[in-house]
């Protein structure tokens, strides 16, 4: 199979990619920048997507980059390096004279409302709780653009992900320093829910999405299994262990807000108890279900 990756030069786009080539695809990726094996944004607005049986979409400017201050022309990047790259793909899939039989869009679990009691399923109500709940909901609408047309054989599947863990990218080597100095801690309280992923299962279902037949379309949830009840300590806690580094400095709250801004703060100080309760119904089989098993992975050499 032939499969499109919008930002798949990044973090979970470069490991993607190497699954797909080690199962038997070809992959193009769609970047801003020119290069071998890619296209660019430009060249999909001009000319439309090459033929294809998968897109997926993975661009998205970094919301937690430290470096960058919380100001109104980052945040519209925030949002329009989503929405935009996803109604510019949505539309040259619709326009397409072979379109992809599918069609997938990894966006985040930050669409349910952050609370540390509700527990949140695929059909759970979400999308207005916050800026990142909007924005989810503005980005997988987005995406809907195929599907309006009810002669459509593209089926759209959108995974919502929690925080992505793996050795090369994502949140996880920023906070191992910390860690290794002895430095470490819980955010804030603590108590938030923790919703997170392995990489290497993210990967491999989006290969499954990409690779089943017939037209199955939906969210799915992108977590583990344990992320219904993880909280940030639990997973202080099993970082700590597989380090074998004491867990001891909390970064309070109040710094991450004078690091981030409020509204970006609220991404690591709250969080969501979510199930992939509609993932594991489809078939799904995680191969790091928990932290411990997560982390032993991750941080073997
Ligand atoms: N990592 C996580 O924990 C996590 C969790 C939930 C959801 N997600 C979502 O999954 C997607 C991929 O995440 P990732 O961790 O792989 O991200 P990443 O490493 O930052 O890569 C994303 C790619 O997006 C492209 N990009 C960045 N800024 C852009 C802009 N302003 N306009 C257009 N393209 C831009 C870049 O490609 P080029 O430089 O080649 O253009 C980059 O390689 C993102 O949309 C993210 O929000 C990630």
């Amino acid at each position: 199979m032939r499969v499109i990756i919008g930002g798949g030069g990044g973090f979970i786009g470069q490991s993607l990619s190497k699954l797909l080539y080690k199962r038997g695809h070809k992959v193009t990726i769609i970047s801003r920048q020119p290069g071998q094996k890619r296209i660019t944004w430009d060249d999909v607005t001009k000319k439309g997507i090459p033929p294809c049986d998968a897109v997926v979409n993975l661009a998205g400017e970094n919301v937690l980059n430290p470096l960058k201050r919380w100001t109104a022309q980052f945040k519209n990047e925030v949002i329009s390096s989503r929405i935009e790259t996803t109604r510019t793909l949505a539309k040259a899939i619709s326009l397409s004279d072979h379109p992809p039989r599918s069609w997938t869009l990894v966006t985040g679990v930050g669409y349910y409302p952050p609370s540390r009691t509700q527990q949140y399923s695929e059909d759970s109500p979400g999308g207005d709780a916050d800026f990142l709940s909007q924005l989810v909901r503005d980005w997988e609408a987005a995406a809907q653009l195929p599907i309006t047309d009810p002669n459509s054989k593209t089926q759209l599947v959108i995974i919502r992900s929690g925080v992505v863990l793996g050795r090369d990218g994502g949140a996880l080597p920023s906070m191992l320093w910390p860690f290794r100095l002895c430095l470490g801690g819980p955010v804030g309280s603590g108590q938030q829910p923790f919703p997170w992923i392995h990489i290497d299962d993210l990967c491999r279902l989006l290969c499954q999405t990409i690779e089943q037949e017939g037209k199955d379309g939906g969210v799915l949830n992108a977590v583990s299994p344990s992320s219904i009840s993880d909280t940030n300590a639990d997973f202080t806690r099993a970082l700590s262990k597989a380090l074998k580094r004491p867990a001891i400095f909390p970064a309070p709250a109040f710094a991450i807000q004078a690091l981030l801004g409020n509204e970006r703060a609220v991404m690591l100080l709250e969080g969501q108890r979510v199930a992939p309760k509609r993932t594991l119904q489809k078939g799904f089989t995680f191969l790091y279900p928990d932290l411990n098993s997560a982390l032993a992975e991750l941080l073997s050499i």
